[in-house]
């Protein structure tokens, strides 16, 4: 049977027993040197496996909370300028705002459609025309979702059965490896490396098998900032094709790239028909509450995601989805200029950081930049991180949080930085951490 109809074999890596707490909570296989794949127990119950699978619960059962809630938490007891979590500190296009206070003084505050309201299926229909030439029903090709994280989380529950192999690249966005832990999958990941983030092909290739049901890409990427490049993205389709895998791309930074072209996978020659895209109002339209996302994809894989979305919260935000849509349909220039003053912001925050002894990676795209704490002297990025607030009153999260514990050593001096802020934020985050060189210079001299 073909992967493109809603079912799916079972394999013997679902299965996982008789191991301590720690390593049965944790435990990781490793394939050659780099690629490697990871499932919780089957034996721990399903919220467990939730926790598990995102790196939160511990050997004696407890959950930890996200290292975000943590940070925003540290932010908010110290004062500290928060550039932990990726939401913006500023209004996005007074039309989008203005259009979801009229709906709600319409009426528009009922339940709308299952599949979200015609006049938002029509608004992302022509949108992805008119940016990326893809031709969408908008009666039967997309879905209206809580967020992109309802159409990850149906998405996934919808196609990933025990055993069933997601492949994403490592650090991913944490929700991945959560929901694929509860759809009882694999996570196998495939590292994008310090500092350009570039896929090794030849991992890639071993890391997708017959056991793929899944490949979930993410460009432009969290938290790296990388665009893929059409060489390894024509790859991805290739191999999901040879293994009749299917391809989920979330694509929410899609309209925040400057660096390199953001190309949609679904626009590749053989992609579209076994591709679910995803994306959301929440970067473009700093709208990050509103929680408006959605998905595009071939009928049958909308029926298939939407039996399971609709018994998740069958709808939402019903004016705010009005509200997008004109937000879709507004020119051009209010996504570029858009994506330039965020492409400033990341080059005032990137000259803070190397002024205070870190080493940047500059990122293509995106809310996010990683830097290397090591050389002002930090060599744990989240103990960096504990004591940062304290230390410069800045708040940013360690790149350890978004990697499985085997692959922890690998990223542990890098920590991720948020520059989707006033430039005011960015200019005083700087000053304050230029404070963590002193300290290092100090200690050195000592
Ligand atoms: C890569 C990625 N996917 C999905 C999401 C969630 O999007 P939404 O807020 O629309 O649910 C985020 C939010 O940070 C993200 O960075």
């Amino acid at each position: 049977m073909s992967r493109l109809s809603p079912s799916s074999e079972s394999s013997e890596h679902g299965c996982r027993g008789g191991a301590s707490p720690r390593q049965r909570n944790a435990r990781t296989l490793t394939y050659g040197e780099n690629v490697s794949d990871f499932s919780p127990a089957s034996d721990l119950r399903p919220w467990q496996r939730t926790a598990a699978g995102a790196g939160l619960l511990a050997a004696d059962g407890t959950i930890a909370a996200t290292i975000f809630a943590e940070m925003s938490a540290l932010a908010l007891a110290t004062g500290a300028i928060n550039l932990g979590q990726g939401f913006p500190d500023e209004d996005g296009p007074a039309e989008v705002l203005e259009a979801a206070r009229k709906a709600i003084a319409d009426g528009v505050n009922q339940y709308p459609p299952g599949l979200g309201m015609p006049v938002l299926r029509q608004a992302i229909a022509e949108h992805q025309r008119r940016w990326y030439g893809l031709e969408v029903d908008a009666a039967s090709e997309v879905l209206v979702t809580a967020g992109a994280t309802e159409a990850l989380a149906a998405t996934l529950l919808a196609l990933v059965d025990t055993g069933d192999e997601v492949v994403t690249f490592e650090p991913y966005y944490d929700a991945y490896a959560a929901l694929v832990a509860r759809a009882g999958g694999v996570h196998r990941t495939v590292p994008l490396r310090w500092p350009d983030w570039r896929p090794d092909h030849d991992e890639l290739r071993r890391a997708v098998t017959d056991r793929t049901r899944v490949i979930l890409v993410n460009s432009p990427h969290n938290p790296t900032g990388a665009v893929l490049d059409t060489e390894t993205l024509r790859l991805l389709v290739e191999l999901a094709d040879r293994h009749d895998a299917i391809i989920v791309t979330d694509e929410v930074y899609e309209h925040l790239s400057w660096g390199a072209p953001h190309i949609p996978i679904a626009t590749l020659p053989g992609a579209r028909e076994r591709t679910i895209s995803i994306s959301s109002g929440g970067k473009t339209f700093s709208t990050t509450g509103w929680k408006i996302g959605w998905l595009t994809a071939p009928a049958p894989l909308v029926t298939a995601v939407l039996a399971v979305k609709q018994y998740l919260t069958f709808v939402n935000g019903a004016p705010f989805q009005p509200a997008i849509a004109a937000g879709l349909a507004l020119p051009d220039a209010v996504f570029t200029d858009a994506a330039a003053a965020l492409r400033h912001r990341r080059d005032v925050l990137a000259a803070g950081l190397e002024a205070a002894g870190f080493t940047v990676s500059l990122p293509q795209s995106g809310y996010f930049l990683v830097a290397d704490a090591a050389p002002p002297g930090a060599a744990d990025g989240a103990a960096f991180c504990r004591e940062l607030p304290d230390r410069a009153g800045v708040v940013g999260v360690p790149v350890s949080a978004f990697v499985h514990p085997d692959r922890q050593a690998t990223y542990r001096s890098l920590v991720r930085f948020a520059f989707c802020k006033r430039l005011e934020v960015l200019e005083e985050a700087s000053r304050r951490l230029a404070s963590v060189i002193e300290e290092h210079r100090a200690k050195r001299d000592r």
